[in-house]
């Protein structure tokens, strides 16, 4: 470890593995750290034993449960958007390769009482439950409104500039009802709470956007989902790191960032140094640099079968948006099972998850942990939303963001571009890269 890089990267969740990936690429030396014995961080897969060494201070998982390798179980509940910017970044890098994807079966909502599937092509929206006849008319008038619009071409304006006219004003403009707000911007657009609706609508147009082009690339959901979990992605991008000489040390304490006047020069661990000139981490190893903006409970379920409602999916998305619950923040529910080689043949897995609101939140999540049908086990996480207080430009220490309750990777994909700004100074732009077959082709050439 007593050598010189460029960049110290700690903490082996997506974020650092991404940007660590990136920075090898470009010819970064680069060093990346983990206290943990495993990949991921946060945005780790566990098997079960890992499982109920962080839970269950180490308690043997019951036997009952299968063999400990046919579990990789996720500690956070996020999927990839089929056409955001993560599935833009696994193809700029060509980590494609090391993994496979599978979509996630459907998507449903939580409405009146019941679960209900969020429509997948325009034939399902016609016989949907969700609205009603004229409702249905005037939705579809909003839609096209969405799909059309143009800030080039005021043409397509119709009266309203959504870059500053607030989305509030625009379902009124429709004549939408309380209901279908709250599904289109709850269960399409994905917003946590409410407050969207006093801000600018391009924001929600966006997001509307992205989830009717995801939902078209493969229909049934917009999402897709790794097999062997969500640990393989910071997994796939350490490999990238390590092809272009990024060096990786699990199982390693990090005692201390160190400075000389106010900037950063090194790590240490015990008694050896390694020097560099900028550091890269997740929260946890800078907590000084970071304050709490949130926190969030996430509750890991192990179920003995498909959730009820759901059309036996063997993957799900369900979201309870607040009003139907009368909280501010949406409760999600993600479903995963064993066709994503994720657990055992005979059990299914769930997270429900919720920012919290009050001193209990295991009550909180209840309407959640309500629909799953039995619960054969279940792990309760309670995390501190974090971010970093500086941008790191004054000591070159630049913290990521913690994973947010949003169910997918769009943020993480922001901090990711934001962190990469700031680390090198230029703008990161995603274009395919050469595939391994052709950058070789090229060589022999
Ligand atoms: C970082 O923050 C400092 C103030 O703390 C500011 O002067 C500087 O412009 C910021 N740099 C970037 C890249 O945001």
């Amino acid at each position: 470890m007593d050598e010189t890089y460029d960049i110290i990267v700690m903490g082996t969740g997506l974020t650092e593995c991404i940007l660590s990936g990136l920075l090898s690429i470009e010819g970064k030396k680069v060093l990346h750290l983990d206290r943990n014995d495993y990949y991921g961080g946060d945005s780790a897969s566990l098997n079960l034993t890992q499982l109920f060494r962080q839970f269950r201070g180490g308690e043997a998982p019951p036997a009952e449960l299968g063999r400990d390798r046919d579990y990789n179980v996720d500690l956070i509940p996020k999927f990839m958007m089929a056409n955001g910017e993560l599935v833009k970044i696994l193809v700029h890098t060509d980590v494609t390769r090391y993994l496979e994807f599978k979509q996630i079966a459907g998507s449903f909502v939580y409405r009146d009482g019941k679960i209900a599937k969020v429509p997948a092509s325009e034939m399902e929206a016609v016989r949907s439950p969700l609205m009603g006849l004229f409702e249905k008319r005037r939705a579809k008038k909003f839609f096209e409104f969405v799909q059309n619009y143009k800030q080039e071409d005021p043409s397509t304006h119709g009266g309203i500039d959504i870059a500053v006219t607030p989305m509030q004003n625009v379902y009124e403009h429709f004549g939408l009802e309380a209901g279908t707000i709250d599904f289109i911007g709850h269960a399409l657009a994905l917003h946590l709470e409410d407050s969207y609706l006093n801000r600018p609508a391009f924001e929600t147009f966006d997001r509307i956007t992205l989830y009717m082009s995801s939902m078209a690339r493969w229909g049934k959901s917009p999402y897709l989902y790794p097999l062997y979990g969500l640990g393989e992605l910071p997994q796939g991008f350490a490999r990238l790191s390590a092809i272009y000489g990024g060096t990786y040390m699990l199982d390693k304490k990090v005692d201390e960032i160190v400075y000389e006047d106010g900037k950063v020069v090194g790590v240490r661990s015990g008694d050896e140094i390694a020097k560099c000139s900028q550091v890269i981490c997740d929260p946890s190893y800078a907590p000084e640099k970071v304050q709490k903006v949130d926190r969030v409970i996430r509750a890991i379920c192990l179920l003995s079968g498909p959730i009820p409602n759901t059309e036996n999916a063997d993957s799900f998305q369900l979201i309870i948006p607040q009003n139907q619950v009368k909280r501010k923040n949406d409760i999600y529910v993600a479903g995963v099972s064993s066709s994503h080689n994720v657990c055992e043949k005979n059990h299914y897995l769930a997270i429900v998850s919720t920012i919290i609101e009050t001193d209990n939140p295991q009550v909180e999540i209840q309407p959640g942990l309500d629909l799953l049908g039995p619960i054969v086990d279940m792990f309760i996480q309670i995390a501190d939303i974090s971010e970093p207080i500086q941008n790191g430009t004054t000591d070159q220490v630049f913290v990521s963001k913690s994973y947010d309750a949003t169910s997918h990777f769009e943020t993480v994909c922001d901090d990711v571009k934001d962190l990469y700004k700031r680390v090198t100074g230029n703008t990161l732009v995603l274009k395919q890269r050469p595939s391994q077959e052709e950058e070789q082709k090229e060589m022999a050439a």
